[in-house]
């Protein structure tokens, strides 16, 4: 055999290490598939599950494979009879080897599912997958009786700390000391604070104070959750306005009450829920909105070596350091690309530092590094920085959402300072330590990846909700002014409800 030159050898070498080996075709039936969206019985608004495609040599595939676009999902009802509408999504590919499918039902079957799952003209894994009905939608109200067996069928954590944290100021819940202080302590005309009572899984509420239009979020997932699962009997007050509220210390008298939040701070002493943003588009995914939790994940734009490699941002003008990094990007062109979509803080700033064109989110990830500085308090567009495959760079910050004790700075982000004095500086690092800040990026991303499956959002709801109930010191009641929060009528869809046991009515 004839010898290469030495050079072309070099740069086959230099080819080898910068692209791995090359990897084998994919073998369908090798490779796995699994995740909620193949049980009957975790009913959700898109169901959802994953697929990792295996090469024929047996290993991971790591990226995208060669014909990715054979891969492809088909659900049919089981039986002929039900003819059903079911909107199955392309599967989404996440740039790692790995695919998420999405289906979103908007009829029950009672025979079943069948789901296919090809990959060209061959089956993958066990496919075909079947579901022995009764497979319920979205609107099909069936809650499960049994709580217990509702969280396991769904994989509840066993443990929330966050949730563990936020009760532990409130061993017991005095709901006649919170009737009597909040509407004098919130419910002004400034107030965002909605009451409500939960009671044979019917909600009822009222409102405290003139912005309390965001209740239509909470209105939305109190409905569908009581349409999967009884709920406690619980009455409580969510505040639907952007800051958290109670700032009382625990050993302080009169001591702080327990008002529920979808914004945490270091200094006040709210329930905190995982924020509206994150749970409607979770409810609306696949119809109404384009960016959730899901979608995100398959449109995190070139790969790592393609992203432009500065430390970008796009928002409005809702906090000072945002208008700083407008500053810094002007003086700092090769590091950050910022600008400011919408003023309406600091009006008088848009002359002097323009206006920038908004962009789609998903475009974001074209960018290498991605800078999260707070909004009037945390930017709830964090979680989906964090599911995509950039390295965020995140402002410390006394808020947090739901999920921010998971995540460690240096491990699933970098951390900069509030001033964003060392901004500048951490970009520099990153670009110098490529290979570091891209471990970042991934780790970051399989947290958050884990941490923020939609299923896991309603055990959230539901353990807070259950924490709450359990530390009541008398009972519930629909107070005056309360109305009924109707679930919405569905009469377009079958949904026949094969409860095992008819709902408690006689309380
Ligand atoms: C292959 O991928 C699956 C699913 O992502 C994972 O559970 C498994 O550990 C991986 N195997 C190896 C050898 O990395
Ligand atoms: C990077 O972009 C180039 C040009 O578009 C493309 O040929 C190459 O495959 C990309 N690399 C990766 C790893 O995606
Ligand atoms: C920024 O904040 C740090 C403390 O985190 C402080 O030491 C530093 O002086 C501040 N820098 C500026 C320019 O204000
Ligand atoms: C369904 O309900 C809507 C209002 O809730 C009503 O206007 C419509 O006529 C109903 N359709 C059927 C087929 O019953």
């Amino acid at each position: 055999m004839r010898r290469l030159p030495r050079a072309l050898l070099l740069l086959q070498l230099l080819l080898l290490v910068a692209t791995g080996t090359p990897e084998a075709p994919v073998s369908a039936p090798w490779s796995l598939v699994w995740g909620p969206g193949l049980q009957a019985d975790v009913v959700l608004p898109v169901r959802y599950f994953y697929l990792q495609a295996v090469g024929s040599d047996g290993q991971n595939l790591t990226g995208s494979p060669p014909g990715q676009t054979l891969f492809k999902v088909i659900i049919k009802s089981l039986s002929p009879k039900e003819l059903v509408r079911i909107h199955v999504s392309k599967p989404l590919d996440r740039n790692d080897g790995t695919f998420l499918m999405r289906y979103r039902m908007y009829e029950s079957v009672n025979e079943g599912l069948k789901i296919e799952v090809l990959y060209g003209d061959e089956h993958v894994a066990q496919s075909p997958y079947i579901l022995k009905g009764p497979v319920y939608h979205e609107y099909c109200e069936c809650p499960e009786e049994d709580p217990q067996a509702w969280q396991k069928t769904l994989s509840c954590p066993t443990k929330e700390p966050q949730i563990e944290k936020d009760f532990l100021s409130f061993p017991s819940i005095n709901l006649q000391q919170m009737l009597n202080e909040v509407p004098k302590r919130f419910g002004d005309e400034r107030g965002a604070i909605v009451h409500y009572t939960i009671l044979n899984n019917h909600i009822y509420r009222r409102s405290l104070g003139k912005y309390t239009d965001f209740k239509m979020f909470s209105d939305e997932i109190l409905l569908s959750l009581a349409r999967k699962v009884l709920l406690p009997d619980v009455e409580f007050y969510i505040n639907v306005g952007d800051w958290p509220l109670e700032h009382r210390k625990v050993n302080e008298t009169p001591g702080p009450i327990p008002l529920i939040s979808w914004c945490g701070s270091l200094d006040s002493r709210d329930v905190i829920l995982p924020t509206y943003d994150i749970t409607h588009s979770t409810l609306e995914a696949m119809r109404g909105v384009t960016n959730d939790l899901l979608s995100i994940q398959g449109n995190t734009g070139p790969s790592w070596i393609n992203k432009t490699e500065k430390a970008f941002f796009r928002g409005r003008d809702s906090r000072e350091e945002r208008l700083q990094l407008v500053q810094l990007s002007r003086e700092n062109p090769q590091l950050l690309d910022a600008g400011i979509t919408g003023y309406f803080f600091f009006q008088e700033k848009e002359k002097e530092l323009g206006k920038a064109k908004l962009m789609g989110f998903f475009d974001f990830f074209k960018y290498k590094y991605q800078v999260n500085v707070d909004g009037t308090v945390a930017a709830y567009r964090y979680p989906y920085l964090m599911l995509g495959d950039s390295l965020v760079l995140k402002q410390d910050s006394p808020y947090y959402e739901h999920f921010y004790t998971a995540l460690t700075p240096w491990i699933h982000y970098v951390p900069i300072k509030r001033n964003l004095s060392d901004l500048l500086e951490k970009v520099k690092w990153a670009k110098e330590n490529d290979e570091e800040a891209k471990k970042i990026a991934k780790e970051g991303q399989l947290t958050a990846r884990d941490l923020l499956q939609p299923h896991r959002l309603y055990c959230y709801y539901y353990r807070v909700l259950q924490k709450y109930a359990e530390r009541q010191s008398s009972k519930p009641e629909i107070r005056d002014g309360m109305e009924l929060v109707p679930q919405p009528g569905d009469n377009t869809s079958l949904c026949q409800c094969l409860l095992k046991k008819p709902l408690r009515e006689d309380l």
